[in-house]
């Protein structure tokens, strides 16, 4: 079967490379992919991204199933549209992409089917939003309600930060139509993890936990990124936690969904806050896997995934059992000079080794320029490494690292740290 992969980041490596370990699988086609994807003998890029020219290709080439990875073309509804046209596609549709792509729908939603979450109001006009503010006082959360690339939120630990980005949304437009309306909501204290399950419409099939690390540097310091790195699995979900968050979270989304009258399908990442007391709250949801999170969590996943992704698009999730590596994965991402703000570009990278039992490097932002590869993006790779605890799966990921180099790389030393600690 031939397969597609949409989008170009380290997520959609790391999907693509774990189809293609599918003894069915003739061709996976990622579009538009990545330096690591072209470089790949049993992946091709294919350089579309418009929604209608990417469902004639697969219409074209007979490709048997589609696979979305980032949010912006599924808030586009290109399941929609792939359904429309008789196309086997898994992801949400435009309309349970909104748990993502809006942040005042999901918050409304979550209110209403009584799912639990930080309390919040949504405004659209500055004065209201500045008197709440001063009526709740700091530490203050403001989110942009649209898509805005994992900058949307701001979290303020000052009345004046908080003002100042009630300002930045509503009156600057920093964030354009994203920001035309706002979600302020309570600032929740506590540990936060990646749950990730896959909904066919009926079936929900919880993947193997993890954490992403959100600032720049080490011990949690400096700004807010896409993602630093990710381990897997997280400790603090016991198993208790997991069954809590199962029936707490999780299967209230799906069925409140459906009793909205959507039916929900792909992946749902709900973003966990736990409080000290272990008290789960839902800080977001996202309608697609975690990126870094999915390099973790393929690294680790043993099952066939084109088997796992023909029960997803049929119904028949209920039949699938997940076979997970018994070993940690930690993921460590190495980004550009200049990430999170101006990430520089065109440097050349050396030195990525060979992928092996204990390690392997997906890409994101890199090129193939006439054989050489190049940074294009703020992330621009992601080293895993396996091994039988996070200490030693750190050893792997670290060990790979150090041998790699483009100028200005920047990492983080402790990637899994709260792994270590639980
Ligand atoms: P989001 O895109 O909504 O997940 O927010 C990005 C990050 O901001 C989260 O991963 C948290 O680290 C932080 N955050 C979001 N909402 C809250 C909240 N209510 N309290 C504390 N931190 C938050
Ligand atoms: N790692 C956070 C996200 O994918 O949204």
């Amino acid at each position: 079967m031939k397969i597609l992969v949409v989008g170009s980041g380290g997520r959609e490596h790391a999907l693509a490379w774990k189809l293609a370990q599918s003894e069915r699988v003739q061709m996976v086609y990622v579009a538009p992919g990545n330096g690591g994807t072209a470089r790949d003998a049993r992946l091709q890029n294919v350089p579309i991204t418009d929604l209608h020219a990417l469902a004639d290709f697969v219409e074209q080439e007979h490709i048997g199933l589609t696979v979305v990875g980032p949010e912006t073309p599924l808030a586009g509804g290109i399941v929609n549209l792939f359904r429309a046209r008789g196309l086997k596609v898994f992801g949400p549709s435009k309309e349970a992409a909104q748990l993502e792509s809006s942040k005042d729908f999901a918050k409304a939603f979550m209110q209403r089917h009584g799912i639990p979450t930080a309390e919040y109001q949504t405004f659209s006009e500055l004065a209201p939003a500045h008197a709440y503010i001063d009526a709740k006082g700091a530490p203050i959360v403001i989110k942009a309600d649209g898509l805005a690339a994992g900058k949307g939120v701001v979290v303020a630990m000052t009345l004046e930060e908080a003002h100042q980005a009630v300002d930045h949304m509503l009156a600057d437009n920093r964030f354009g139509d994203a920001g035309a309306r706002i979600v302020i909501e309570e600032f929740l204290a506590g540990e936060e993890a990646s749950f990730i399950v896959m909904c066919d419409g009926k079936n929900v099939l919880p993947l193997a936990t993890s954490q992403d690390h959100k600032r720049l540097q080490d011990n949690d310091q400096g700004p807010n990124t896409g993602g630093m790195g990710a381990y897997s699995p997280a400790p603090i979900v016991t198993p208790a936690m997991h069954a809590r968050v199962m029936r707490e979270i999780i299967n209230p989304t799906i069925q409140g969904m459906a009793k909205d009258g959507i039916v929900f399908t792909g992946f749902l990442y709900a973003g966990l806050m736990i409080d000290a007391a272990g008290n789960p709250k839902t800080l977001e949801f996202n309608c697609r896997m975690g990126d870094p999170e999915t390099q973790p969590i393929m690294s680790r996943l043993k099952t066939d995934l084109l088997g796992v992704m023909e029960h997803a698009v049929n119904g028949t999730l209920d039949a699938v059992e997940l076979e997970w590596d018994r070993r940690t994965a930690v993921g460590v991402v190495l980004a550009a000079a200049g990430y999170p703000d101006n990430p520089t570009k065109g440097d050349a990278i050396n030195g990525i080794p060979a992928e092996s039992a204990e390690a392997v490097t997906f890409h994101a932002g890199t090129t193939d320029v006439d054989g050489k590869l190049v940074t294009s993006g703020g992330r621009v790779l992601c080293v895993v490494g396996l091994g039988d605890n996070v200490k030693m799966a750190q050893k792997q990921a670290y060990e790979v690292a150090d041998k790699i180099h483009f100028e200005g790389m920047q990492f983080r030393r402790d990637i899994g740290w709260r792994g270590l600690k639980h």
